[in-house]
């Protein structure tokens, strides 16, 4: 049997020239959950009042006005996931944030928030290329403390990736996250310590 057709990816930022790129892959998922447009870890949060067009109108004036940091991973010229990070002020709401808050030592200098693998990309790597160049830009930008909030897969019945909202623990364990405590059933706080991109530009 021929060996399956293993895909290379390209990763490029969000900004103003990539905005359509991101925009198709979200629209062609119905908003994400019914119309986020990866806006539920920005200060504005996800209200239930707001429509998917308001979302997506807050998420374009991020990306314009540069508050808004995120890895999009292209199979040739299409866009198939993203992994959004940031410093803590540019995301502000993380899932379970009262469990968070109650042993909270120190903020990070990074989250990685939202993660996001097109439907029919899933498990063939685009989530691991999405975190690899994400800790890339974090190295470029100074390094620091990076947090994610991903969940347990191990001990528990397999889940769907859909339900994977912030990723499952082997994705980020794999690049040297580790836990650093439990903050829901099954959520847990991991960290790692990414250093300074030391290269002269
Ligand atoms: C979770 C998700 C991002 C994974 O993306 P992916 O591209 O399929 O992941 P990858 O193929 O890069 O796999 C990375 C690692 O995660 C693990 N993984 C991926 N899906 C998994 C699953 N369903 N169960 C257990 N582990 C899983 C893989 O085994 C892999 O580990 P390995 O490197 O040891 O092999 C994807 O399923 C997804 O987008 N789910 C929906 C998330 C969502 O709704 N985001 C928006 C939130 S508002």
């Amino acid at each position: 049997m021929a060996a399956a057709h293993t895909p290379t990816y390209s990763t490029r930022l969000l900004a103003p020239d990539t905005w359509q790129d991101f925009a198709a892959l979200v629209d062609r998922h119905n908003g994400v959950w019914g119309g986020c447009w990866c806006m539920g870890f920005h200060p504005e949060g996800v209200k239930n009042a707001q429509s998917a067009q308001d979302n997506k109108t807050a998420k374009r004036a991020h990306v314009d006005r540069g508050t808004c940091h995120q890895v999009l991973v292209y199979a040739d010229a299409e866009c198939v996931g993203w992994c959004q990070f940031g410093p803590p002020a540019e995301l502000p709401h993380i899932k379970n944030s009262g469990a968070y808050a109650k042993e909270l030592d120190l903020l990070p200098d990074w989250r990685i928030g939202c993660i996001f693998t097109a439907s029919k990309h899933r498990g063939r790597g685009v989530a691991r290329a999405a975190v690899g160049a994400a800790l890339v830009a974090i190295r470029a930008a100074g390094g620091g403390t990076v947090e994610a909030y991903p969940e347990q897969s191990r001990g528990r019945p397999p889940q769907r990736g859909a339900y994977f909202h912030t990723g499952p623990e082997e994705l980020y364990a794999n690049f040297g996250f580790v836990r650093q405590r439990k903050i829901a059933k099954w959520r847990w706080v991991m960290r790692l310590t990414v250093s300074a991109d030391q290269r002269e530009g």
